[in-house]
């Protein structure tokens, strides 16, 4: 082994030590020790789920990519393995960027990752191999295997990166490539290969026609419910209504795969996440036929703050999705293995709201919800309603509704940070006729609502001080709401039961309470 790679693996070693697991999201994959961006990698090999990150072990800030590694057999209790690559070849040494991996017919565990150097203080991107049984993974000899010259005309050496595989039904082999042309606009490339380390160009199988940002990140290409599906993610996006935001942001598009001519259009284009951080998904087809995605839980324009750092580590997967297409639209759920982790429900169902209420019992930093709200009057709207969350005194973060606008909007304006960056973002929500579901799931530090079933889902990250777990609700106008409520901290549920109500009434009746719950 290489030292760079083996003075990484005794430095998080060392280091990973001092990160008490109660400053770690519970249930949220976070880094060893310092820096993680995109999920890379994400695989089933050998009864286990793998995912790799873009790390960082030495700060809490992007630089000298390493590919981190954990384990889990339900995608949420996550098990740190040593670093999988450093940065110790020529080809790679400027970083071990994004890429994936696959289980090759022989046993092995392949990755497939952009290596990139710098040349004149230019950055040079090809694709590599590398290949192990687990843990311990050995690079390619030939590497690179894909490099400027398998280009099509026009695209840089500079912008070439973020491989996605797949193995077809023959055996044989097919990645994406994220491209770039001149023009900064990206594309993304088809590749196949017969044995996963010999590559050869197809086709250009999408090109950014200007319509989504510049160079297009991180492609995945699927099928799903019959239709194809390509996710990329790209920079430098301009907003357009409520549909998509300035900066990076992750685009769906639901179409169709020209098979001769190895080109894919879309008849549907949509943002993954309409939160503020969600960026650079990966996806991967389950043994059981489940296609699930895990997104970098971040947002590149609002990273370098240098509140953020309260803790040896930075950056957080999101929670592994599964994937649907309803009414020809994109659908996530979080993965069901969820349910196996709750550990306490408490029901309220026909909650008359009516300015802002606790209820007895629901508070926590590491909850689930399920809101159901609905117009006391069917004749008559309310306002708004809103439910809050990671809050005390002063601070708090909350997603709220307005049926008359037809929006919803998630906002930590009030979560505690101090710098001038997108603290609120707004999706539209039309034809509820006053009635939306949210399924909000909340692990310390962050927040993932799932509105009406998975039809859009808004992310965000905040950093408020743990102790701040008060969740209330409030409305103006008359709205009745059902609340399911899970904990995932037994023991801090009796504790919750004091918790006094500001103003407005709970009426409803609580049909179900943990045991042990003083309530
Ligand atoms: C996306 C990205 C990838 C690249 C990686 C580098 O967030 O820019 O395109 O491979 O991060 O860390």
């Amino acid at each position: 082994m290489k030292r760079s790679l083996l003075r990484a693996r005794e430095y998080e070693n060392e280091l990973s030590r001092k990160i008490p697991e109660e400053e770690r999201p519970v249930f949220h994959l976070t880094p060893c020790v310092g820096w993680m961006n995109d999920p890379n990698g994400f695989s089933y090999y050998k009864g286990e789920y793998h995912l790799f990150y873009q790390y960082n072990p030495y700060d809490t800030a992007w630089d000298s990519m390493h590919w981190g590694h954990a384990v889990s057999r339900d995608m949420l209790h996550w098990r740190h393995l040593p670093a999988a690559m450093a940065p110790d070849h020529l080809y790679d040494s400027f970083g071990v960027f994004s890429g994936s991996a696959i289980e090759t017919p022989d046993g092995k565990h392949l990755l497939m990752y952009t290596g990139v150097r710098k040349e004149n203080g230019a950055a040079i991107q090809t694709q590599c191999i590398a290949h192990g049984r687990g843990q311990n993974y050995r690079k390619y000899s030939l590497n690179p295997v894909l490099d400027e010259r398998d280009l099509p005309e026009g695209m840089t050496r500079n912008n070439f990166r973020d491989p996605k595989i797949w193995q077809e039904a023959d055996g044989s082999y097919r990645c994406v490539i994220g491209a770039c042309r001149e023009n900064r606009l990206g594309s993304i490339l088809l590749y196949s290969s017969a044995d996963g380390y010999r590559w050869h160009f197809e086709s250009v199988l999408a090109e950014n026609d200007g319509s989504f940002g510049r160079m297009w990140e991180c492609p995945d290409f699927f099928e799903l419910d019959g239709k194809a599906v390509l996710l990329v993610s790209p920079q430098d996006m301009l907003p357009k209504g409520h549909e998509y935001h300035s900066g990076n942001g992750t685009v769906c598009m639901i179409g169709e795969l020209d098979a001769e001519r190895r080109h894919f259009s879309y008849t549907h284009d949509q943002a993954v996440d309409y939160g503020i951080d969600f960026y650079a998904p990966t996806t991967q087809l389950l043994p059981d036929g489940r296609r699930v995605m895990i997104g970098w839980m971040q947002n590149w324009d609002t990273v370098p703050l240098p509140d953020r750092v309260e803790h040896l580590w930075f950056g957080q997967m999101s929670i592994p999705r599964e994937l649907s297409i309803r009414d020809g639209r994109l659908v996530q759920k979080p993965v069901r293995e969820l349910e196996a982790f709750r550990k306490n429900r408490m029901e309220y169902r026909g909650i008359d709201v009516n300015g802002e209420i606790t209820l007895p019992g629901i508070r926590g930093r590491c909850a689930e919800l399920f809101v159901t709200i609905r117009p006391a009057d069917p004749e008559k709207l309310f306002q708004k309603f809103t439910l809050f969350f990671a809050k005390n005194e002063n601070y708090w973060t909350s997603i709220s509704f307005r049926p008359y606008e037809s929006t919803v909007k998630i906002d930590r304006k009030f979560s505690g940070m101090r710098r001038a960056v997108i603290h609120q973002r707004r999706c539209l929500m039309e034809g509820t006729g006053g009635e939306l579901s949210m399924h909000v799931i909340i692990d310390r530090y962050s927040v993932e609502a799932f509105l009406n079933d998975g039809e859009k889902v808004m992310t965000a990250t905040f950093f408020t001080d743990p102790a701040a777990d008060g969740i209330s609700f409030s409305a103006s106008g008359d709205a009745v709401m059902d609340v399911v409520f899970y904990d995932f901290f037994l023991n801090d549920i009796g504790a919750s039961a004091s918790r006094r109500t500001r103003s407005g009434a709970a009426r409803g009746r609580k049909t179900e309470t943990a045991a042990g719950a003083e309530l």
